[in-house]
C-alpha cells in the first residue's frame, strides 16, 4: 500500500490522463491515482488465467459479502433477494428512471449534482425540477422542493453522500426527504456509491432507505465498491429494491438493456468488501490528509474558498471572489485540469480531485496559486 508511487497512467488509456496534454495536472474524472489493494489484484489475475469466458453466475460468496458489507458499516440489513447486480450505478439509475417514471413525469433533484442525474432527469422525454441546495452548508432546500413539485413529480435522485460538494446528509435531513417523497408519492433512486469514502471520522454513512420499511418499499439504492476500491473500468455495482413488485419491474427493463455484471467484476467486489478492509482504511487515511492539506492552503490563497469534505475525495472550491470568471479555463492555462461547476448547476465553483500523490496535489496548488495571484 504506496498511496505515495506514481504511475504512467497516459500510457494505460486512462480517461482522467488523456485528456489533457502532459502540461497539465489532470484533477477532473473521479477516480484515483493509487493501485488497487491486493485481493483485487489477484482476482484480476484468477479471471485473465481462466481461459474460458462463457455466461457466469454472481461468485457464490457474493451476496453474503453484500450483506455482511451493508450490516456492519451502516447497519443495515437487507435479504439477499433484494440485490439487482449491475455492471454500473449508472446503468441502474437509468433503468429505474425509466421504470418509475416513463414520459412525460417530473424527476427532481438537488443542485449542484453529478452531471449524468440531469441527464436522466430529463431524457427520454422526462422533465428535470433542479431544486438548488440552500448554499451555506449545502443542506436541502424543502421548502424550495416543495415549490417546485407538480403533480406529476414521480422520482427524486439522492447523491448521498455528495458528489460535487462532499456532503454527507445528516440523518434529520433524510428524515425530512423520505416524509417529502412518501407524502407526495415520490420514488427515492438514491446513489450511494461514495458511501465509503467516509472522511469525518465522527460519521456514518446512513442508507435512506434503512430509515424505516416503508421508505425502504420506495427506494432504489444503488452501491458499488467501484469509488472507494478504484475499481470503475471493472464494471460492478448492486441495487437494493425490497419491493418485489418494483424489482421485478426494475429487473425486466434491466434485462435487455444493460449488460450482466461480469464475473470479474463481481469477484473484484467480493474482494474489496471482504478482503481489502485494510487497504480502504488505509486510503482513507491517505485521503483525510490530502483533504486536511487542500483545506488549508486553498482556504489561504485569496477570492478562494473551500467547505470541508464530509466524504469523497472531491473538493468544491468556491471562486466567486478571485475575480476570474471561468476558474477552469484558467486553471487548465495554469496546468490544472478540475471541472467547472456549471457542469453540476453550480455556479462560482470548481470540482478538483484530491485522490492523487500528495506531491501532485502540492504541485497543483503551487499552480492554482499563482494563478489567482496573476488574476487569471
Ligand atoms: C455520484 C456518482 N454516481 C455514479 C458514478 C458512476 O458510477 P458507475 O461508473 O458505477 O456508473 C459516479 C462517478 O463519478 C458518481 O460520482
Amino acid at each position: 500500500m504506496d498511496f505515495e508511487r506514481v504511475y504512467d497512467r497516459k500510457k494505460d488509456g486512462s480517461l482522467k490522463w488523456n485528456k489533457y496534454n502532459e502540461e497539465v495536472i489532470p484533477l477532473w474524472v473521479a477516480d484515483m491515482d493509487f493501485e488497487v489493494a491486493e485481493p483485487i489484484r489477484a482476482a484480476v489475475q484468477r479471471y485473465t488465467d481462466a481461459g474460458i469466458y462463457g455466461y457466469a453466475m454472481p461468485p457464490a460468496a457474493l451476496a453474503g459479502t453484500v450483506i455482511s458489507w451493508l450490516r456492519s458499516r451502516y447497519g443495515w440489513e437487507i435479504e439477499k433477494e433484494w440485490i439487482v447486480w449491475l455492471p454500473s450505478v449508472l446503468s441502474g439509475l437509468g433503468t429505474a428512471a425509466r421504470y418509475v417514471s416513463a414520459a412525460p413525469y417530473g424527476v427532481m433533484t438537488s443542485v449542484p449534482v453529478y452531471r449524468p442525474f440531469l441527464d436522466i432527469g430529463s431524457a427520454e422525454g422526462r422533465r428535470l425540477q433542479a431544486v438548488p441546495l440552500k448554499a451555506e452548508g449545502w443542506t436541502m432546500d424543502f421548502d424550495a422542493m416543495e415549490a417546485a413539485l407538480t403533480e406529476d413529480t414521480r422520482v427524486y435522485i439522492l447523491c448521498n453522500p455528495h458528489n460535487p460538494t462532499g456532503r454527507m446528509y445528516s440523518r434529520g435531513e433524510l428524515e425530512q426527504l423520505a416524509d417529502f417523497c412518501l407524502k407526495h408519492d415520490i420514488f427515492i433512486l438514491s446513489d450511494e456509491i461514495h458511501a465509503d469514502l467516509t472522511l469525518d471520522q465522527h460519521r456514518q454513512h446512513i442508507p435512506v432507505a434503512s430509515l424505516s420499511p416503508e421508505v425502504a418499499a420506495q427506494t432504489f439504492s444503488f452501491f458499488s465498491a467501484a469509488k472507494a476500491f478504484n475499481i470503475p473500468a471493472l464494471n460492478s455495482a448492486f441495487a437494493v429494491i425490497p419491493d418485489a413488485r418494483h424489482r421485478e419491474g426494475f429487473d425486466k427493463i434491466r434485462l435487455h438493456t444493460v449488460p450482466n455484471m461480469t464475473l470479474l467484476g463481481g469477484d473484484a467486489c467480493r474482494a474489496a468488501f471482504a478482503e481489502s478492509g485494510g487497504w480502504l482504511e488505509a486510503a482513507l487515511d491517505y485521503l483525510r490528509a490530502n483533504h486536511d492539506f487542500l483545506y488549508e492552503e486553498i482556504n489561504a490563497i485569496p477570492g478562494l474558498k473551500m467547505n470541508r469534505a464530509e466524504a469523497t475525495y472531491l473538493a468544491w472550491i468556491d471562486y466567486s471572489e478571485s475575480g476570474i470568471p471561468d476558474f477552469a479555463a484558467c486553471l487548465e492555462k495554469y496546468g490544472v485540469g478540475v471541472m467547472e461547476g456549471t457542469v453540476f448547476m453550480g455556479e462560482n465553483h470548481i470540482r478538483l480531485n484530491f485522490g492523487t500523490q500528495r506531491h501532485v496535489l502540492e504541485e497543483a496548488v503551487r499552480r492554482i496559486r499563482t494563478a489567482v495571484e496573476n488574476r487569471g
